[in-house]
């Protein structure tokens, strides 16, 4: 059918299917990127909110017949003036990460500051209710719209900083492109002659392969290929650490749970490559699947990969004679502390363009976490060499660790190895909430000791976490969950085990805190039980088990500089006391995280400046940008190394040197790409106080290297433990108001030294929103193996309405190893964030709650998110 409307201006005819969404017409017929995917058809993120009439309308819920006569108003269609005014406002305060979700924001601020020219926060709060940001926590945002809305009434914007030295709010790397919705994500690319991709998912959690018919597939009109696992040349299995996972599952085999992939089509476009992929016909034989991690230990549990015992990691530390300690404890607490599987919720959905090359190799556009970890796992898919592919990142709409396993890169790049054309292929919400990993859910049995003064004495911990269907690096977020059992504390004596557990529900694998959340919500509510039972006061009892430098964290490990859980403790002191004399119910928890992998990982840090004729420094490094900010600060630390203007350089990540360093993981991209851009930096620097000038440099490589080698395993018997370079601390206070609703978090963090305060308080902000949904609204339920819901509200992120004040007070304590004292702050800012949660609705209720989401609180009945506390 044909359908007219007024796009931009303009009048367009374009032929659609009757039943089309506007989304798509608009993205793939008219060209319109601006507005983004994020969750068609839900209508439940904003992503994709253009003006209909004027008035701001998600599109992906709309019929494209629906806009018959309607006049559509875009931001490309928006006057210069206008989009100056807007990028300045959302750049001028960091009101944006990964950008994913801004241009929908972007159109929704135009509409709330037309309509009022002074809108109050709480105002801007209310009218984002459609909308979903996983970055920012809302709170630089409403900043920006308060901006924009003064702006618009003739007030000064304050200048966007373009002061590149560490330690200035230098404005985000191509923040207006971003906001304007012009910074392409991989779904926004099209390349002459590209096809379409579309897989193919197991609906079973465990099941025996008999038979896979592709031939409805082939046969529909538009379908250019159709892949199985006979199709595959290479390696057909994968993983981060044990290659347990199959790109596709073949007949004979079982699939172990409902991301498993069975094919894939590639087709004219999307919307055929979808319909071909449900008529692949797949004959399954249904097996009981394992869905518990106990039942999974058993003797006679099934097996559920054949690449692995069901047991998939075990971690065991002891220190002490930890029974002898709590014989003779004069209080010990003991309790289960329970949490929840996560949803990742990045808002751009998986996507990958792979292109056959004139030569023969492929170019792979990528957004994971590694880049160079999907070229050799592609390479060997594919049974090529490394060297024939040449990899590049389109930096992500959100990850939070939740695109460090392969998702869709390995099977685009075998439909464009079939069919010689360029293939793209973006997820859906639900394949996306099917494939990628989650957080573990944890069962966690606590026993803690302390002496009469409130000093510990012993922890005893035995923890089991639900791993899913691979490995992902499941272990190693229970050998951290392990690690960090005894939370930031001096703790004499230490037994704790920690056991990662194959089963059939979705994977679990690496999410922001890697671990530490889930024993943090343990031990500080064991902090709290202590205090009462010995009398103290709760911040006091933090004050008195702190670690110092001399101290031994709980891995053994000796810690010699930059412990700064101390300063965080005094920063919050003023607003606890404050808060407990107005009689507010307050709750207050300490965290740690490593900054780093460590556990005696080598860990490289590479960056090389290229100087370009044009007279700009091309900046390439090895980790992913993924809206935390990394290619920022790492022009940060150019600019301090070289001198040169921030405008200077240009960062690329991609495969034109080998600067393999791993994943983006562990909070380490500013630890070590910041060293590597110091040492290549000081090399240029050289140069130019030589007396050469930049032009002259023109073609020269300039090259960092940095390499972490002197961590130690986890009891390994070396006479110096040091499991982790160096750690993030925190201290957050949670405030109720008189209802048991969050009021205000106050969040001190130690950065070791802040490079871009704007770009830290924005990670320590949007990781305190992730944190409170975990705390009270956020989980994926799965029944038979299968998430319950696919619907972004069922999942229980919160939206702006739900976010109290969020005060950021950011504190330095340098680490020596760290590039100018700096450390990451990529993970801590959720880490105490739920047990300071729980610590607050006990003051306010008395009861101590001890499973996540703590949705029978006052607390959470006042989200306007989750599931209804009746719901399976
Ligand atoms: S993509 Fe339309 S609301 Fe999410
Ligand atoms: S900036 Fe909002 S989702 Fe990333």
């Amino acid at each position: 059918m044909i359908i007219e409307f007024v796009l931009n201006g303009t009048t367009r005819q374009v032929e659609v299917r009757p039943d089309e969404w506007f989304v798509e017409t608009l993205r793939e017929r008219c060209g319109i990127t601006s507005l983004k995917d994020g969750c068609s058809p839900q209508g439940q993120c904003g992503c994709c909110v253009v003006l209909v009439d004027g008035v701001p309308k998600t599109t992906c819920a709309m019929r494209t017949r629906v806009a018959e006569g309607k006049r559509i108003d875009t931001i490309e269609g928006l006057p210069p003036a206008e989009r100056k005014q807007i990028t300045d406002s959302f750049t001028a305060v960091a009101g944006l990460q990964c950008g994913f979700c801004i241009p929908g924001l972007v159109l929704r601020a135009k509409a709330i500051t037309d309509r009022n020219a002074a809108p109050t926060r709480a105002d801007i709060a209310r009218a984002l209710d459609v909308h979903l940001c996983r970055c920012t926590g809302y709170v630089k945002i409403v900043d920006a719209i308060e901006l924009l809305a003064a702006a618009k009434r003739g007030e000064p914007v304050p200048a966007v900083c373009t002061d590149g030295r560490v330690g200035r709010p230098l404005a985000r790397i191509g923040a207006a492109q971003s906001v304007l919705g012009e910074r392409p994500f991989i779904d926004d690319l099209a390349v002459p002659g590209m096809l379409h991709g579309a897989l193919t998912l197991s609906p079973h959690p465990r099941a025996r392969v008999l038979r896979i018919s592709t031939a409805r597939a082939r046969a529909l009109p538009g379908v250019t290929a159709v892949a199985t696992a006979s199709d595959v040349p290479g390696q057909r299995w994968y993983g981060l650490l044990h290659d347990d996972w199959p790109g596709f599952v073949a007949v004979g085999e079982e699939v172990r749970c409902v991301g498993d992939v069975l094919a894939a089509v590639a087709a004219v476009d999307r919307y055929t490559a979808r319909e071909a992929a449900k008529l692949v016909e797949v004959t399954y034989e249904v097996l009981p699947p394992v869905l518990d991690p106990q039942q999974a230990l058993a003797a006679d549990a099934p097996r559920v990969n054949p690449h692995h015992e069901n047991l998939l990691g075990h971690t065991v530390l002891r220190r002490g004679d930890v029974e002898a300690a709590l014989a003779t404890s004069p209080h010990v607490v003991s309790g289960t502390w329970t949490t929840q599987r996560i949803e990742h919720l990045f808002l751009e959905p998986e996507s990958a363009l792979a292109e056959p090359l004139p030569d023969g190799s492929l170019r792979l556009r990528s957004q994971g976490q590694g880049i160079f970890d999907d070229r050799r796992q592609v390479a060997r898919f594919l049974g090529v060499g490394e060297e024939r592919i040449f990899v590049e990142l389109v930096p992500n709409g959100g990850a939070f660790g939740g695109k460090e396993d392969m998702s869709v890169q390995a099977q685009t790049a075998l439909l464009a190895h079939l069919t010689g054309s360029p293939v793209k292929l973006t997820l859906s919400r639900e394949e996306s909430i099917r494939i990628h990993p989650k957080r573990h859910p944890l069962t966690m049995d606590y026993v803690v000791g302390c002496d009469a003064e409130g000093r510990l004495t012993a922890v005893k911990a035995r923890m089991i976490g639900d791993s899913g269907a691979y490995a992902s690096v499941g272990a190693k977020v229970l050998e951290r969950a392990a690690g960090h059992a005894c939370g930031p504390y001096r703790v004499p004596n230490v037994d704790v085990e920690s056991r990662a557990v194959y089963t059939n529900n979705p994977p679990c694998g690496a999410m922001r805190g890697f671990g530490a959340n889930q024993v943090h919500f343990a031990m500080e509510g064991c902090l709290d039980l202590l205090a009462r039972k010995a009398g103290l006061d709760r911040w006091e009892i933090r004050w008195r088990n702190a670690l110092s430098v001399g101290d031994t964290f709980a891995t053994g490990q000796v810690l010699e500089e930059s412990v700064g859980i101390r300063k965080t403790l005094e920063a919050i002191k003023p607003h606890y006391d404050a808060a407990l004399r107005g009689g507010r119910a307050v709750g207050i928890a300490c965290g740690i995280k490593n900054s780093g992998i460590g556990n005696g990982v080598e860990e490289w840090g590479k960056a090389r400046l290229v100087v370009e004729p044009n007279g700009t420094v091309s900046l390439y490094n090895g980790y992913t940008e993924m809206g935390q900010g990394l290619l920022t600060v790492l022009v940060q630390f150019a600019v301090e190394s070289t001198g040169l203007p921030a405008s200077t350089f240009v960062p690329k990540v991609n495969s034109t040197f080998d600067l393999q360093c791993g994943q983006t993981t562990g909070s380490r991209g500013t630890l070590l790409s910041g060293r590597a851009v110091l040492a290549a930096g000081a090399k240029l620097k050289a140069d130019l106080e030589a007396g050469h000038s930049l032009a002259a440099l023109a073609g020269r490589v300039y090259a960092g290297d940095t390499c972490i080698r002197d961590t130690t395993a986890l009891g390994a018997p070396v006479e110096r433990i040091k499991t982790h370079t160096t750690f993030g601390y925190a201290t957050q206070l949670v405030v109720l108001d008189a209802a048991g609703r969050v009021d205000r978090v106050v969040a001190a963090h130690d950065a070791g030294r802040v490079v871009n305060p704007a770009l830290c308080s924005g990670q320590i902000q949007g990781a305190v929103h992730m944190g409170l949904g975990y705390a009270l609204t956020e989980e994926l339920r799965c029944d038979n193996g299968m998430p319950t819901t696919f619907k972004l509200k069922e999942l229980g992120v919160l939206r702006a309405r739900d976010m109290p004040v969020v005060e950021v007070i950011l504190v330095e304590e340098p680490e020596p190893e760290g590039p100018m004292g700096a450390k990451g702050i990529g993970e801590i800012g959720l880490v105490p964030t739920a047990a300071a949660v729980a610590s607050a609705l006990e003051a306010f209720d008395g009861v101590r709650r001890t499973t996540l989401p703590m949705k029978d609180s006052p607390a959470a009945r006042a989200m306007s998110v989750g599931f209804p506390l009746t719901a399976k």
